[in-house]
C-alpha cells in the first residue's frame, strides 16, 4: 500500500518563451548537462531533464529559506519558442503544471511571448516570469551563482539604473497584456501579480532564486491539487535512438502513472502501431552517486513524472512526439492500438486533398507539424501532396515521383533535419526527383525557390 509520501509524483514544469530567449541555457545551467548541436542553434523538439529534490536544494541552500521540497524532484519540459512551433509549446506547457515564462531583458515582449502568455491564461496554468541575461546589461559585473539581490549589490549605478528602466518598460509591457508583475522579492500579492526573477543562464545570477520559487511554487500547487498519481499513464516519446549493446530504445517523458519491466506497451510506428514488451527501464546517472556502474540506472519501476530510457525490441520505427501506451489486465489491445495512431493520422489528415504538392519529410511528428504550418504561411504557400517521417527511402521518392506527370516541380521532396538513404538518393537521381535537405525549415524553402526560379 501506497503512503501519502509515496503518492506524490514530481511536477512538471514548462520552459516557455519566444525564440532566443535563454530556455534552454536556462535548463542547462540548472542541471549542469549540455544540449549540444541544435541545429542554428534552435530548439526544434521537445526536451524533458530532470532534477532531483537534493539537487534543487543545494541550489538553493544559499538562499538560506527554510522552504521544504516533498516531492521527490521535478522535470522540466523544455518547448521551442521559433514562431511556426506553436504545436509543441502548447502541447508542452498540456503536460506541465506550472511554467517558467522566458523574457530576454534586452528586447522585452516579443510575438511567442504574448503567444505562450496567452497559452498560459488559456489553460490556467501558474507561472514565473525569468527576465533572463541581466548580464547584457553595459557594464553588468558577474557574480557566478549568485542570489539576484546580491548580484545587484555589486553592480555600479548606471547598471542598476539601466536594469530599472528596461524593467519597468517590461512591467508596462505586460500591463497592455493585461498582467500585473513585480519583481519577486517585491511580490507582496502573490497570485494576482506574477513574480519576476531577474537571471543569467551563463553565470547563474539570480538561478538560486528562480529554483526557490520554484520550489514555492511546487508546495502551493500541491495544497491546492495534490499532485498525486492518477492510474492513467500519460507518456510521450521524445526520441528514438540507437544505444551501444542495447539496440535501437526510445526516450520518453513519464507524466503520469508509472511504468513496469515487462510491461506490454503499444507506440505509434511509421507502418502502424507497435506492440511490444519492455525489457529494461533505464535513467540517466543521478548526479554523484557513485556506487552506480555506467551511465544509467536500471529500475523494475518507474513513478511520474521521470524521463526514461525504455529498452524493448522493435522500435525502429517508433514516431516521435507520440503517445505511448500501456496495455493493463483489462484493456482491449485493438482499441489501444486504434489510439496511438491518431496523432499521426490527425496530421495525414491535413496534407492537401489535391494530393498535388511537394513531399515533405522530417524527424519528428513535431517538426513535421511544423514545417506543414510553415510552408502554410501567408509568405511561403507551397501546397504539400505528402508526408514522411524518419529517413528519406526508396518509397518516399517514389511517392514523391508521382508529381513528374503532373506538376514537375513539384516532384520534390524537403527533407527536414533527416537522412537520404542512398538507394533513395540513386533512384531519385535517375528518376529526376529533387531532395533539398536541411535542419532549418526556411533554408529548405530558399533552396526550393532558388531551384524552381
Ligand atoms: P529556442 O529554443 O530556439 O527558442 O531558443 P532558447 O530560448 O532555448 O535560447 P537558447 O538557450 O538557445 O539561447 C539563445 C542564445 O542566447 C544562445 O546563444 C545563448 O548562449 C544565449 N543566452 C542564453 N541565455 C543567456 C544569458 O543569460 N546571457 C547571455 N549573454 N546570453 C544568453
Ligand atoms: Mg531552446
Ligand atoms: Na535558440
Amino acid at each position: 500500500k501506497l503512503s501519502e509520501e509515496d503518492k506524490v509524483r514530481s511536477p512538471i514544469c514548462c520552459m516557455m518563451g519566444h525564440i532566443d530567449t535563454g530556455k534552454t541555457k536556462l535548463l542547462d545551467y540548472i542541471t549542469g548537462n549540455v544540449q549540444e548541436g541544435e541545429a542554428g542553434g534552435t530548439t526544434q523538439k521537445m526536451g524533458a531533464t530532470y532534477l532531483s529534490a537534493r539537487n534543487i536544494l543545494e541550489k538553493t541552500m544559499e538562499l538560506k529559506s527554510d522552504t521544504k521540497l516533498k516531492v521527490p524532484g521535478l522535470l522540466f519540459i523544455d518547448t521551442p519558442g521559433y514562431e511556426f512551433y506553436t504545436n509543441l509549446r502548447s502541447r508542452g506547457l498540456g503536460l506541465c503544471d506550472f511554467a517558467i515564462l522566458v523574457v530576454d531583458i534586452m528586447h522585452g515582449l516579443e510575438p511567442q511571448t504574448i503567444e505562450c502568455l496567452n497559452l498560459l491564461r488559456m489553460k490556467n496554468t501558474e507561472f514565473i516570469i525569468a527576465l533572463n541575461k541581466v548580464d547584457r546589461l553595459y557594464g553588468w559585473r558577474i557574480c557566478e551563482n549568485a542570489p539576484i539581490l546580491e548580484a545587484m549589490k555589486q553592480q555600479a549605478k548606471d547598471v542598476i539604473n539601466e536594469f530599472n528602466m528596461r524593467l519597468n518598460e517590461i512591467i508596462n509591457q505586460f500591463k497592455e497584456q493585461g498582467l500585473n508583475s513585480e519583481l519577486y522579492y517585491k511580490n507582496k500579492k502573490m497570485g494576482e501579480t506574477f513574480s519576476i526573477v531577474p537571471t543569467c543562464a551563463i553565470s547563474g545570477e539570480g538561478i538560486p532564486d528562480l529554483l526557490l520559487l520554484l520550489v514555492q511554487l511546487t508546495q502551493k500547487t500541491m495544497v491546492e491539487k495534490l499532485i498525486t498519481y492518477v492510474d492513467k499513464v500519460q507518456c510521450t516519446v521524445l526520441e528514438v535512438k540507437v544505444m551501444e549493446g542495447y539496440g535501437t530504445t526510445i526516450d520518453v517523458v513519464l507524466v503520469n502513472g508509472e511504468v513496469h519491466e515487462g510491461g506490454q506497451i503499444v507506440v505509434c510506428g511509421l507502418q502502424g502501431p507497435i506492440v511490444t514488451t519492455i525489457r529494461a527501464l533505464l535513467t540517466p546517472h543521478p548526479i554523484k552517486e557513485l556506487h552506480v556502474n555506467g551511465n544509467h540506472v536500471h529500475h523494475e519501476v518507474i513513478k511520474a513524472a521521470e524521463c526514461i530510457n525504455i529498452i524493448a525490441k522493435d522500435l525502429e520505427h517508433v514516431i516521435v512526439g507520440t503517445a505511448l501506451h500501456v496495455v493493463g489486465p483489462d484493456d482491449d489491445i485493438e482499441a489501444i492500438k486504434e489510439l496511438v495512431m491518431e496523432d499521426v493520422n490527425s496530421v495525414l489528415s491535413r496534407i492537401d486533398k489535391s494530393g498535388e504538392g511537394v513531399y515533405i519529410q522530417a524527424s519528428t511528428l513535431g517538426s513535421l507539424e511544423a514545417l506543414l504550418e510553415f510552408l502554410k504561411s501567408p509568405a511561403v504557400k507551397l501546397p504539400v501532396g505528402g508526408i514522411g517521417i524518419g529517413p528519406v527511402q526508396k518509397k518516399d521518392v517514389m511517392k514523391a515521383g508521382v508529381m513528374l506527370e503532373r506538376k514537375k516541380e513539384f516532384a520534390t521532396i524537403l527533407a527536414l533535419d533527416v537522412e537520404v538513404t542512398t538507394e533513395a538518393r540513386e533512384l531519385a537521381d535517375e528518376m529526376e526527383v529533387k531532395i533539398f535537405c536541411s535542419d532549418i525549415m526556411y533554408h529548405l524553402f530558399d533552396q526550393y525557390q532558388a531551384y524552381i526560379c
